[in-house]
């Protein structure tokens, strides 16, 4: 589910109509939320980084990922980012309230659809997957307690999978027999729901599908994210005008792009470079800086 954030509107002077969206994942797991927002507000000019050098972030401590985060966050807001979209489970479990802080634009986080699959489950027993961080996260329990109700959670790590889709792995034998492992004790479970608490799992849903065929309804927030950045955009009147035809998003990595690049022509059906940025921060100084 989107979360949002208060702002200033003092703070987004300068900003204009036309200035970007930014939207950031760890990695390429963004491009499923990049694809709902282009589908919804096709008018808007994207700007898209991903932090692929230190992905994943669930295999990360926290300070890093608030770190990662927040610098990125920055780096987008003097790129003229008028908005920004955590489009990671994991960063904005860990680093919401933190960034939220110190940003001076509105800012739209995710979670796992843990409400949704709430009122849809028939069966009251639904499964989560989601990185290790965000599942042991204050946020996520606090989702649970809050939503869960009488519905019963199976939450599992989604270990490996988070790799596989960094290198362009969506469907191979190895790949489906990892995600076996995980499905299958939910299925066992009774469970009629899945949700995917990872922005890179919507980029999974063949071969989950390939699993578990009609028997599991699987409960991916992208478009509730689109529409919620909608929202804030209207809000803050800051939607873009009536575009004709619209713009290429500007893609950027931390890592070579190489697989961004691919990810988006095939699964997206967008052809565009990638460039790539060093982005330093405390923990991951540039090479001619002091280590922190
Ligand atoms: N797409 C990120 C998420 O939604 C993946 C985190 C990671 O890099 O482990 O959680």
């Amino acid at each position: 589910m989107p979360t949002e954030s208060p702002s200033s509107a003092a703070t987004l002077a300068g900003a204009g109509l036309r200035a970007p969206v930014g939207i950031f994942d760890s990695g390429l797991g963004g491009l499923s939320v990049l694809r709902a927002v282009r589908a919804q507000l096709p008018d808007e000019a994207m700007l898209y980084v991903a932090d692929s050098l230190y992905a994943p972030y669930g295999e990360r401590d926290d300070d890093f990922i608030a770190d990662r985060t927040l610098a990125i966050g920055e780096w987008l807001v003097k790129q003229g980012a008028k908005v920004l979209v955590v489009a990671c489970n994991t960063a904005t479990a860990q680093s919401i309230a933190l960034v939220r802080e110190k940003l001076p634009i509105p800012l739209v986080g995710v979670e796992p659809g843990v409400k949704p699959a709430a009122l849809q489950s028939k069966t009251r027993v639904a499964g989560v997957l989601a990185t290790q961080v965000t599942l042991r996260s204050a946020r996520f329990q606090a989702l649970l307690e809050r939503y869960a109700e009488d519905c019963r959670f199976l939450c599992q790590p989604g270990h490996g999978l988070v790799q596989a889709v960094e290198r362009c792995d969506v469907n191979s034998a190895e790949l489906r027999a990892l995600l076996r492992s995980y499905l299958q004790p939910m299925l066992d479970a009774g469970a009629d729901t899945l949700v995917l608490g990872c922005t890179h799992y919507p980029f999974l849903d063949a071969a989950i599908r390939d699993i578990v065929g009609d028997r599991l309804t699987l409960i991916d927030t992208s478009i509730a994210i689109a529409r919620q950045l909608e929202r804030v955009l209207d809000q803050h009147g800051l939607r873009a005008a009536p575009q004709n035809g619209s713009t290429l998003p500007r893609f950027y990595s931390t890592g070579d792009g190489a697989h961004q690049q691919q990810l988006a022509a095939t699964l997206l059906h967008i052809d565009a470079a990638v460039e790539r940025v060093l982005i330093p921060s405390r923990r991951t100084a540039a090479p001619d800086s002091q280590p922190a």
